[in-house]
């Protein structure tokens, strides 16, 4: 009735349908030959499975990464993944209509499917461009550069408790100043080279794309986007309403003309 309704099927095809299923002798595709009506065509695939064909393909992504925080992550999703998926209303989202589009580019030579998953999830996500920091310590470029949008949550298309995962956008050249949260976080990078640091004062690291970071709570850490947009999986396996709080470092002036590549 849904296919019906979505115009995947005639109302001919229906009835075909309908007497198929009240005498199992034959399948379906039988009764429509029978009535000259053509098989009908996989419609394509709904938002829900969407997001569940990007939940299965950034699991399998995960599952070949090293490092801490990884079977961490993995152990969450496992642990909710199969919950009811629900899409949200599609809406536009300034960062993801500017950015998505040149982080995907860089990420299909590296990882088609993952690219080609994300790509058709992303309308289907309720993309966020966060508010909670006080605008004048995170900074004017950041707080209007990036968005997120949850897979697996607690506001997200599939429910959990106390666990977040999912996908995020920072505009090119922006600087996530310095700032550290009670959640223990894993970043893992689909693009790059991007700029990180682990204190205010410590040297910028710079680090490829697909090299993941873990973050223990409460460990300070700041992300210099670099000519790319910053695009990755990112997670929280505990204490994910304990906000983020921004650490002051006089060097920013200078981190944020910093270009990078
Ligand atoms: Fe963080």
């Amino acid at each position: 009735m849904r296919l019906h309704a979505e115009g995947h099927l005639s109302a001919a095809q229906l009835e075909a349908y309908r007497v198929a299923s009240a005498d199992d002798r034959g399948p379906p595709t039988q009764v429509l030959a029978d009535r000259g009506l053509p098989v009908p065509a996989d419609p394509a695939p709904g938002a829900a499975a969407l997001i569940r064909a990007l939940m299965d393909e950034a699991d399998r992504y995960l599952a070949d990464l090293p490092g801490p925080g990884v079977a961490e992550m993995r152990h969450g999703i496992a642990q909710w993944r199969d919950g009811p998926v629900t899409a949200a209303v599609p809406a536009r989202n300034a960062v993801v209509d500017t950015c998505l589009a040149p982080a995907l580019a860089a990420l299909a030579p590296d990882q088609p499917a993952l690219a080609a998953t994300l790509a058709a999830a992303v309308p289907h996500l309720a993309w966020i461009t966060y508010d909670s920091y006080p605008r004048d310590q995170i900074g004017e470029a950041f707080a209007t550069g990036h968005a997120f949008a949850s897979l697996i949550g607690e506001e997200a298309a599939i429910p959990a408790r106390d666990f977040d995962f999912g996908v995020f956008l920072i505009a090119p050249h922006v600087l996530y100043r310095d700032h550290a949260h009670a959640a223990p976080e894993l970043y893992v990078p689909l693009t790059g080279p991007h700029g990180w640091r682990f204190g205010p004062g410590r040297p910028l690291v710079i680090k490829p794309a697909h090299r993941p970071v873990w973050n223990p709570p409460h460990r300070p850490h700041l992300t210099k986007v670099g000519r790319i947009p910053f695009l990755c999986l990112f997670g929280w396996t505990g204490d994910v309403a304990a906000p983020a709080h921004v650490l002051p470092a006089p060097d920013w002036p200078q981190l944020e003309a910093l270009r990078l590549g």
